[in-house]
Formats: C-alpha cells, sequence, structure tokens
C-alpha cells in the first residue's frame, strides 16, 4: 500500500489546501492529513481545533485520514510508513520554501520523496494567513474556506 502524507498548520485548513488532498487521494492509496506546528507562526487555532475543521471536510474522502503530531515532519512520514510527502505550491515563493525544506528534510536523514503539486488557479491566491487576516478586519471569507467554517473562524478572529 503506497501511503502518502499531507501535511500543514493548517490554521485553518483552505479550499487550496482541500484541492491538493483530493489530488492526493487520486495518486496514492493512503492520504495522510497531519496537523504539524510551524515553529516559524503563532497559530490561531489549537491543534484540535485545526484537526476538527479537517474531519469535517475530509469525511467523504474513503482513503484520507486526519491525524496530529508533534515533533519532526521525516520522524511522522517514517512511523506511518508513507513513501510520499503531498505539499501544494502556488508560485515562485513556496516553490524556494519548500525546496529548502525538502533538502532540510533530506539533510535529517529522511528518504522519503516530496511531490509538490501546483496549486490549481482557482486556489492560487488563498492562504490560510490571509483568510486570519480578512476575518481580523471583518472582510468576507467565503469562497476561501468551507461555508460551514465560516462563522466559527469570523467569531475567533473577533472575538
Ligand atoms: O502549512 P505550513 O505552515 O506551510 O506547514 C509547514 C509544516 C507544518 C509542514 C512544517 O513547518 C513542518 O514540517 N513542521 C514540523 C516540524 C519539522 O519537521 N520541522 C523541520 C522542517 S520545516
Amino acid at each position: 500500500m503506497r501511503i502518502a502524507v499531507c501535511p500543514g498548520s493548517f490554521d485553518p485548513i483552505t479550499y487550496g489546501h482541500i484541492d491538493i488532498i483530493k489530488r492526493a487521494a487520486r495518486l496514492f492509496d493512503r492520504v495522510i492529513v497531519v496537523v504539524l506546528n510551524n515553529e516559524a507562526k503563532k497559530s490561531l487555532f489549537s491543534m484540535e481545533e485545526r484537526f476538527a475543521f479537517i474531519e469535517q471536510v475530509v469525511n467523504t474522502l474513503d482513503n484520507v485520514t486526519v491525524d496530529s503530531a508533534d515533533g519532526l515532519l521525516v520522524d511522522y512520514a517514517l512511523k506511518v510508513g508513507a513513501c510520499a510527502v503531498v505539499k501544494g505550491v502556488r508560485g515562485g515563493l513556496d516553490l524556494e520554501y519548500e525546496q529548502r525544506i525538502i533538502t532540510i528534510n533530506r539533510h535529517l536523514g529522511s528518504n522519503i520523496e516530496t511531490i509538490l503539486l501546483p496549486a490549481d488557479v482557482q486556489y492560487a491566491h488563498i492562504s490560510s494567513t490571509l483568510v486570519r487576516e480578512i476575518a481580523t478586519l471583518g472582510g468576507n471569507i467565503e469562497g476561501l474556506v468551507p461555508r460551514e467554517m465560516v462563522a466559527e473562524i469570523m467569531s475567533r478572529c473577533n472575538g
């Protein structure tokens, strides 16, 4: 069985992430979406809240499960027997960042391949950071995140 891991901080999950997860699910037998902490970012939602949002939106995908973990991505991928890490790239900045992470993960001793999927044009402008910023400023985040998450994000960003 070929297992892929889709890692991220998912703070919160967006339509861009969901598209990448769905595409990964067509390429691999099993996909594990894993919520990890990005030490460079302070998160708005707790690990449990981020996990719960993802569970709500991937529950229709048969071969996708959700998990959360502390520590290094490479250790997690090894532990679950994944052969690949799948991430989306929206443009040049993402590509440059991801290339550095791939090299770091190799340095950490991982033989796991990273597959970078180009973001679909209809989602390439979306980021969790922008969702949080728009919500904090009272803007409309519909179309960026699943409808069932909108009210909770708005209240958390303005509470
Ligand atoms: O959605 P993000 O913030 O781009 O996801 C980044 C994430 C969480 C995948 C990355 O920070 C990560 O892998 N964190 C786990 C800790 C780790 O392995 N760090 C070393 C490589 S960055």
